[in-house]
């Protein structure tokens, strides 16, 4: 059976998605929305374009769930983007509805598959997704310390002028104001960043980071970053289809880890065949520890909105 990656939502990120699943030839694709002719319309598009991509993948435009039927991953897009002025968790009320909905209909249909969430506010929709799908810890996740990390590596870059992949770090707790850069391991061609960059020059390059979503919702005026995260989402699905037990920065259920119970947040995992392989445990300095609580509570207090 051919591998098939369903995703819902045929928005921005989910139809960009879409176009980079196709065009790496990793997988088959179903595209879900609930405004059918949009899902449609989109997928034909997107076959149009193959021959000239030189793929064989399909991709199928639907409304109807039996379509996600035995798929390895379901990518969850579904769901309202900030308008400016918006931070992500107003987004809370309206994208809960959205996401539960979408989450039975995986249970239902897809119950074996990887989920990954994309909807925001990111960890509060990765926990609401857990808990509704049923399914363990290691199959549903969300997608945000990728990208987090992604924007402060090209800020970093700009700001000493080196090659992207010189840069080593790890951005970890909630997607939103409170997410915490381990600064104490970061690296530039195995230097500690704070020996590269004065404090107050640093700080402006985390404070940008942390408000870069925010940045690009004002510059766009309507809809929100989608290369970026798509490309993010890419990351993880690779990782798990191929299989690569890669440690990459993913919001996951915590059952003790790092002293948090009963919460989904960004921490490392080792990402393979089976979803979450390994959670890791990083030594953080004790400011980056009193950070990332901080930001386990700002999280903790948006669940309980649910
Ligand atoms: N079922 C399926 N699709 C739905 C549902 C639903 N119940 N409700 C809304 N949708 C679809 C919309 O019809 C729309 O096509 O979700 C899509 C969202 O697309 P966009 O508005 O373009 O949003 P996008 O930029 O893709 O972002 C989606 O990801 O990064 C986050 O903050 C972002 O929460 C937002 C989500």
């Amino acid at each position: 059976m051919a591998l098939k990656v369903s995703i819902i939502g045929a928005g921005a990120v989910g139809a960009t998605l879409a176009q980079r699943v196709l065009e790496s030839g990793i997988a088959d694709v179903v595209l879900l929305d609930i405004a059918k002719n949009l899902a449609c319309g989109k997928s034909l598009d997107l076959m149009d374009a193959a021959p000239i991509a030189g793929h064989e993948r399909h991709i199928t435009g639907t409304d109807d769930y039996r379509d996600i039927k035995d798929s390895s991953i379901v990518v969850i897009t579904a769901g309202f983007t900030r308008k400016p002025g918006m931070a992500r968790e107003d987004l809370i009320a309206e994208n809960a509805r959205i996401v539960r909905a979408v989450a039975v209909n995986i249970k239902a249909y897809s119950p074996g598959a990887i989920t990954i969430v994309v909807t925001n506010p990111l960890d509060v929709m990765t926990y609401l997704a857990h808990k509704v799908i049923g399914s363990t810890r290691e199959k549903v996740f969300g997608m945000a310390g990728i990208l987090d990390g992604s924007r402060f590596i090209q800020l970093v870059s700009d700001e000493l002028k080196v090659s992207r992949s010189s840069i080593a770090t790890y951005m970890l707790g909630s997607h939103g104001d409170t997410m915490v850069p381990v600064l104490s391991q970061t690296r530039v061609s195995g230097k500690p960043i704070k020996e590269l960059i004065p404090e107050d020059r640093l700080d402006g390059i985390i404070k940008r980071t942390c408000g870069r979503g925010a940045e690009i919702v004002n510059l766009l005026g309507t809809g929100s970053a989608y290369y970026s995260p798509s490309i993010a989402i890419f990351k993880m699905i690779d990782a798990v289809l191929n299989d690569r037990r890669e440690a990459l920065v993913v919001s996951s259920y915590l059952e003790g880890e790092y002293g948090l119970r009963d919460i989904c947040i960004g921490v490392p995992c080792r990402i393979g065949k089976n979803g979450i392989e390994e959670i890791i445990e990083l030594n953080l300095s004790s400011e980056e520890r009193e950070s990332f609580r901080k930001s386990a509570q700002t999280i903790k207090s948006s669940i309980e909105l649910l």
